[in-house]
């Protein structure tokens, strides 16, 4: 499926949409897992803001640049998960660094909801059973190209 964006707030909204997708897998062994890759700026930061509102997550959700990866309390009781990871992979110089912080607990456990930002870094980390989402710029200064997986 291919969304197309205008607007950060469309963008936003577009996460609500997966989210939705992602709810409808009713048993689960492992975290579910969200990849986005696609070039600087293309909203892939802008798309995880979207899903932790969706989540009902209130804190601030930022770009993680110095951070690899950050984990927020999920409060919503609709929500079939206790976590949200944002896990941004753009500065990771091995996956060895993301296997200290414990990604492989954080995969295996099916109370999690994880994102990752420039997923194909460490694409071999990840589950294949995966919502796989690519961004791109389009034409006009605000079109962004989303495409699901
Ligand atoms: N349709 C749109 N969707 C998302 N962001 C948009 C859109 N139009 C303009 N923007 C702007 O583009 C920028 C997207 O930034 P964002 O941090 O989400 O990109 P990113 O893909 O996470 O980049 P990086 O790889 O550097 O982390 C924001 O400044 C946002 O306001
Ligand atoms: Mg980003």
């Amino acid at each position: 499926m291919t969304i197309e964006s205008f607007s950060p707030t469309e963008t936003r909204r577009a996460a609500g949409k997966v989210l939705r997708r992602i709810l409808l897998v009713k048993k689960r062994n492992e975290a579910a897992v969200v990849s986005l890759d696609g070039n600087l700026g293309s909203g892939k930061t802008v798309f995880i803001k979207g899903l932790a509102a969706a989540l009902g997550i209130k804190e601030r959700v930022l770009s993680p640049t110095f951070l690899i990866m950050r984990s927020f309390k999920i409060r919503k009781k609709k929500i079939p998960f206790k976590r949200f990871y944002h896990i941004d992979a753009y500065r990771l110089r091995s996956g060895r660094e993301l296997l200290d912080l414990g990604i492989k607990e954080v995969l295996a456990d099916k109370s999690n909801l994880v994102a990752v930002e420039w997923a194909d870094r460490i694409v071999r980390l990840l589950p294949k059973e995966r919502v796989s989402l690519s961004f791109a710029h389009g034409k006009k200064e605000n079109e962004r190209i989303i495409k699901i997986k």
